[in-house]
């Protein structure tokens, strides 16, 4: 980073990562989509679309983990302009919360209004299965941190953002209605995020249903925060890739995260590209 560009602040350097985006898609964007583990080539079905690699966005980490692609792709579904994240930074690759949300404040800046935010995720309640996708109803920051700890920046937002509607009902909705005319199970739960990258125990599983968790993953609830924090409106859906750990008499296995969403990849696109036509 040149030393002028470290004498910005976030919002300067979030703004000017927004104007590259915009210099180089031509276009704003009023829908973001970060995509998950296995669900990243959704981002392929967008029409008239500009990939751009993570690491020619000025502001932008580079992600590491696999079955991430790390490229931005602006593109239009049904004349919606959509920006999508082909995989997301995370705070077990030894980013900072800072880091893992600046996409989530550049896209902002490009005029986002809505952010639509997917992971995989494992499933706690029995109710859940394999393969099934759940609606976020409302999360548990377990990380240990908060994206918006230190200074405030009042042209993000306020210093004590309300939390109680993260994820926003109307939203919740679209999406519920959506699935329906798709004959698609899609069930309200509750988000837990811990900082992974180990998977859970037997026993932190039992401690987070007590908590009140259905789902369990390692992202998510910071950019949800963040987003929450500049006033765009946020939509999460989890793909339950596995149930958590010591809910099945078996290990969990990276491996089987990625192919499961690979499996649930044509639904879950299936669900988006009706949902968001729905989102003006
Ligand atoms: N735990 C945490 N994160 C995950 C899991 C899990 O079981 N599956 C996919 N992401």
């Amino acid at each position: 980073m040149s030393e002028e560009l470290s004498r910005d602040t976030l919002y300067e350097r979030a703004e000017h990562a927004a104007r590259t985006i915009h210099a180089r898609a031509g276009e704003e964007a009023r829908v973001a989509l970060v995509l998950g583990s296995g669900l990243g080539a959704f981002a392929d079905d967008l029409e008239d679309a500009t990939a751009i690699p993570y690491a020619e966005i000025p502001g932008f980490a580079r992600s590491t983990v696999e079955g991430h692609a790390g490229r931005l792709v602006v593109g239009k579904i049904e004349n919606v302009a959509v920006a999508a994240m082909q995989g997301r930074f995370h705070f077990y690759e030894g980013y900072t919360l800072e880091e893992v949300t600046f996409p989530v404040r550049a896209l902002a800046l490009l005029g986002a209004k809505t952010l639509i935010l997917t992971n995989a995720a494992g499933g706690l309640n029995n109710a859940l299965k394999q393969g099934s996708l759940m609606l976020i109803s409302d999360h548990l920051n377990l990380l240990g941190e908060n994206p918006l700890r230190g200074a405030n920046d009042a042209r993000f937002g306020v210093r004590f953002p309300d939390m109680s509607e993260v994820y926003d009902r109307a939203l919740q909705e679209i999406a519920i209605c959506e699935a329906h005319a798709l004959n698609l199970e899609l069930r309200r739960g509750v988000y837990a995020a811990l900082a992974g990258p180990s998977y859970e125990t037997p026993a932190e599983i039992r401690m987070l249903r007590a908590l009140g968790a259905d789902a369990v993953g390692m992202s998510t609830v910071p950019e949800a925060i963040v987003a929450r924090h500049v006033g765009v409106k946020v939509l999460g859906i989890s793909c339950i890739t596995n149930m958590a750990a010591g809910v099945l008499d078996q290990p969990i296995d990276h491996q089987e995260v990625i192919e499961t969403g690979e499996r649930v990849r044509a639904t879950f696109a299936e669900l988006l590209r009706r949902v968001i036509p729905k989102l003006q």
